[in-house]
């Protein structure tokens, strides 16, 4: 929400739409990086820890959102992202010197002999990991743009001082952190060439995911923060994760942090090895083993998070489910039953509540994202054709999830008064928060619902998963058990009817609808993604 016109969403425009938060029922609200940041990319390039943006507004308009937020009993997780910073950041500055004491907080490196950079790495945004810098005739790696340069995190120095930043914000009422790529900031110290796929010349950086030293450096910071605190929230963005891996990461015995996101899930509908452009159709019993399997990997030690969307990912209902106007309402609706049906904590990424779609862009220029930007360059210097970049752009670029939030049905979508930095979407006449919170029936009402579930049902919170029918390509069915209670999800994740035996359903005695998608009646037959949660009891003797 834009409160001063200038087209960008900020603080005190967050904070006039609180009760859209409180309505809903959320317990937390994560901000996206608000640091000073030159912007390019979206402020993941932080040039000052320790202030805000003018473009989000100031210091005093942070503690007037925290303010609001605790009156109603939200808490406030602020994005931490520490793996590098901005090239206009004042240690970084520094560090350009060769002769600077911050020279060693950065990865400087010499080229090799014959002057190329020193691995063969391809940043995650495409083109070199490596910058050269002709002042010292030496390279420093980012991993992302080259206004991200990676901080080096051996430097204990780096550490501190990263230590002391976020005490300052702890101190000052933020209630945790969400850490950007965390699983980066360990890197093996050999930096060593990666092996380029057929036809490249880069390769995918090796050795700086789940580095050597990563659990030490968490256990550190959670130690000099003292992020174990009762009421601070942690979650680390590691993508790549094993389950494994999650479970040291999340186990509490371990003091690390609290949650972690995977992106394995979201990984179902890319052709393996091509990276997120190389689209696949999703082949649903995929998703759901890998859902099931972290389900239970996370069962008795550590936690999941939960999640479809975030600023970097399309639209569920476009992606996973149907965004037709015949079905749009229903299978969003079902999407969120089965997120929020499993054990962990769900997010909500705003929009995704109303059943906002992808933005549905026909053309490059339309796009502002420097990853999408920089892939279409790419490829089509490649020679791939015009509409299969389009296409690709279309389902999976970060911008189908950035188009502003849709409050109403008038032009900027009730966002701002000016002229809003990406355009609102043509289906907020239809998709907006205005109507949503009119309608009983709406995609709104039915996560304000599902969120309150959880907050009055144990066996939502702590019941033991177990997924039914793992093959069947469209039905998602599970139970969550806790002592003879049961909560039964039974959903159809298509747009065909489909029909579920009684004898592929455990015998649960005393069944009573909770949240449906349709009106009675409720049968055997699920229509067009229909989903139900039902609870009932286990009777002695059955399992
Ligand atoms: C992950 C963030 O979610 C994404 O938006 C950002 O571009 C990269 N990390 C780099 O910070």
């Amino acid at each position: 929400m834009d409160s001063d016109g200038d087209g960008v969403g900020d603080l005190a425009g967050i904070t006039s739409r609180l009760d859209h938060l409180g309505t809903l029922g959320v317990d937390v609200l994560w901000l996206s990086p608000v640091y000073r940041s030159p912007m390019d990319d979206n402020g993941y390039d932080i040039s000052d820890y320790e202030d805000v943006d003018p473009l989000f507004g100031t210091l005093a308009d942070l503690d007037a959102l925290v303010a609001g937020c605790h009156e109603r009993g939200i808490r406030v997780v602020m994005d931490l992202v520490v793996n590098h910073t901005s090239d206009e950041h004042p240690w970084f500055v520094e560090s350009r010197d060769p002769a600077s004491p911050k020279r060693d907080w950065y990865w400087w490196r010499p080229p090799r002999a014959d002057g190329s950079a020193p691995t063969n790495w391809e940043s995650f945004f495409g083109g070199s990991a490596w910058e050269y810098d002709d002042r010292s005739g030496e390279y420093y790696l980012h991993l992302f743009s080259r206004k991200q340069p990676d901080l080096d995190w051996e430097n204990p120095e780096v550490r501190q001082a990263v230590h002391a930043m976020m005490r300052r914000w702890v101190d000052r009422g933020i209630d945790g952190f969400r850490m950007d790529v965390i699983e980066l900031i360990s890197k093996e110290a050999d930096l060593r060439d990666g092996v380029p796929a057929d036809g490249q010349t880069l390769a995918s950086p090796v050795g700086v995911s789940f580095g050597p030293r990563l659990h030490e450096f968490l256990v550190e910071m959670n130690h000099e923060v003292g992020l174990s605190a009762e009421h601070l929230l942690t979650v680390g963005e590691m993508g790549m994760s094993t389950i494994e891996q999650a479970r040291q990461v999340t186990d509490p015995a371990r003091g690390e942090l609290d949650m972690l996101f995977s992106f394995e899930h979201l990984w179902q509908d890319e052709v393996p090895g091509q990276g997120k452009w190389g689209l696949k159709p999703l082949h649903l019993p995929d998703l759901k083993r890998v859902l099931e399997r972290w389900q239970n990997g996370l069962a008795d030690i550590g936690w999941n998070s939960l999640y479809w969307d975030n600023h970097d990912q399309p639209r569920a209902v476009s992606r996973f489910g149907d965004d037709s106007p015949d079905h749009r309402i229903v299978s969003a609706k079902t999407l969120a039953t089965v997120l929020h049906l499993h054990r962990g904590t769900p997010y909500v990424y705003q929009g995704e509540e109303l059943g906002m779609t992808n933005a549905g862009f026909t053309r490059v220029e339309q796009y502002a994202d420097l990853e999408s930007l920089n892939w279409a360059r790419e490829a089509l210097a490649r020679g791939l054709r015009e509409e299969a970049v389009l296409r690709a752009l279309a389902t999976k670029s970060r911008d189908n999830a950035r188009t502003p939030m849709q409050w109403d049905a008038s032009e900027n979508a009730g966002f701002t008064s000016g002229t809003p930095w990406l355009p609102a979407h043509a289906n907020r006449d239809v998709v907006n928060a205005e109507a949503e919170l009119a309608d009983p029936d709406s995609v709104f009402h039915h996560y304000r619902r599902l969120i309150e579930l959880r907050h009055f049902d144990d066996v939502v919170v702590d019941g033991r998963f177990a997924l039914l029918l793992p093959d069947d390509p469209a039905v998602w069915a599970f139970t969550r058990t806790l002592g003879d209670q049961v909560l039964l999800v039974l959903a159809n994740l298509s747009g065909d009817p489909v029909t579920i035996s009684p004898d592929d359903v455990p015998d649960v005695s005393g069944r009573e609808v909770l949240l449906p998608t349709h009106a009675p009646p409720y049968g055997s037959t699920l229509r067009p993604w229909e989903s139900r949660i039902e609870r009932g009891r286990f009777d002695p003797g059955t399992s």
